[in-house]
């Protein structure tokens, strides 16, 4: 379910019309819907409601601060991988006993933060890592909380790139590795090893996978228990799937009837980090049409957002929606099939291909649907572009939660 619909012919977010947005704002524009973002949030937490996990919104999914306040507010934690993700959960007021961090490059710099924040724990990937933030912990005269990575090689049916729990993947420890690790828990002196995590992947549309991974890990805290090596956390990541196309992915609650039973025989304290399932179909990004360009073989729509705004087309190949904001009437007997392209110097630059549209003329706005995770958060200044404007939308109310760069931030940091 989601806040952006067509009323008449005219797309809403909430209460308000986009293109009014579009011309208040400019473009290109992501737009979130707050009521959205907290109804996914709350879908998650009632499927779980029977063991109450702790649900750490993953931050990278979209990390502006208002997101972060508003989930936060509901009761949310933080997943984090890096010092600048820290310093955000920071500054949204994070209680640090809500905050996990995963990651396989962690500096010395970033541990010796997040030990001194207070944590709830480290995800860790690496037995190299552990002995460092063994060492850190020391110097810093703490015992710091980890959980280990278990990497359980499963296929979780998505992109390779975002493919993450088989063996071949840089994350997370075998379970024979991290076997060894328990039997050594008490040279690391200044951890306390409290739990396991996996995050198997992303947009994984399926139960099976999910269930696959719990039942090994699972497996693996009964082999652990009667060994007398007690744990008190699982974190089971993040990774559900949305719509962008023709997916039907589990439910929230398809999910937990599914995974609830295995969690429950672990007895131990459930985590979860989803971050597309919350902010994905919470947020689109408006582009304007620029020019309509025909070649010989081609239509090209160019339009005034491109894979620095949304990268997601360009690097997996990714299918995202694309609405005209006011529809035409009759559209049906108008369609057409053009590339939709940004202004970038890249063929790659493009949010779609081949696609089969209403037609739509220059100066049009279109809505680039479910652009709320992945799409902010992975931009950039690429061809010296200034990144876009974020809205929040609350019933009638919009609100800047990010100012549209000027391009005195472009050269901010810059030293002629
Ligand atoms: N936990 C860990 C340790 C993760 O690495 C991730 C995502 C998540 C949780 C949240 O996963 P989600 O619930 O959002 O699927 N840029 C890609 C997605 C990369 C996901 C990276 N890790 C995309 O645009 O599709």
């Amino acid at each position: 379910m989601h806040d952006f619909k067509y009323k008449k012919n005219k797309l809403y977010c909430e209460n308000i019309k986009v293109e009014d947005l579009a011309k208040k704002f400019s473009t290109p524009l992501y737009v979130y819907s707050y009521h959205t973002l907290i109804d996914h949030y709350l879908k998650l937490e009632s499927a779980f409601s029977e063991i109450n996990p702790l649900i750490c919104y993953s931050v990278k999914a979209n990390s502006n601060l208002s997101i972060l306040k508003a989930l936060i507010a509901q009761g949310a934690g933080l997943d984090i991988v890096s010092g600048g993700e820290l310093f955000r959960a920071q500054k949204a007021a994070c209680p640090a006993q809500r905050i996990v961090y995963a990651s396989v490059g962690k500096t010395d710099q970033e541990i010796s933060a997040a030990i001194g924040r207070g944590i709830l724990f480290f995800n860790v990937e690496s037995l190299a890592e552990l002995k460092n933030i063994n060492r850190i912990a020391q110097g810093l005269n703490k015992i710091t909380r980890v959980a280990i990575r278990i990497n359980p090689d499963v296929e979780a049916k998505t992109h390779k790139y975002i493919s993450t729990g088989k063996i071949t993947n840089k994350f997370g420890i075998d379970l024979d590795g991290a076997y060894k690790i328990l039997l050594l828990r008490a040279k690391f002196k200044n951890l306390n090893i409290c739990g396991l995590h996996i995050h198997i992947g992303s947009q994984i549309t399926r139960s099976a996978p999910f269930v696959q991974a719990i039942k090994k890990v699972s497996n693996f805290i009964q082999r652990l228990k009667s060994q007398g090596i007690a744990l008190e956390y699982l974190n089971i990541g993040g990774g559900l799937g949305i719509i962008y196309d023709q997916e039907a992915p589990q439910t929230a609650q398809i999910y937990a009837n599914e995974i609830i039973p295995l969690l429950k025989k672990t007895g131990l304290k459930i985590i979860m980090e989803p971050g597309r399932f919350i902010m994905g179909n919470a947020g689109i990004l408006v582009v304007k049409v620029l020019y309509i360009k025909h070649t010989p073989k081609k239509k090209f729509i160019i339009v005034d957002g491109g894979m620095n705004d949304l990268i997601r087309p360009a690097l997996y190949g990714a299918y995202h929606q694309i609405l005209p904001v006011r529809y035409p009437l009759n559209a049906k007997r108008y369609m057409q099939k053009a590339d939709i392209v940004g202004p970038i110097c890249e063929s790659g630059d493009f949010l779609a291909k081949e696609r089969l549209m209403a037609k739509v003329k220059e100066g049009d706005y279109l809505a680039v649907m479910g652009a709320g995770a992945y799409g902010f958060s992975m931009s950039s200044n690429y061809n010296s572009r200034l990144r876009a404007a974020e809205v929040m939308v609350v019933k009638d109310k919009a609100v800047v939660i990010r100012k549209r760069e000027t391009c005195e931030d472009l050269i901010r940091n810059e030293i002629i």
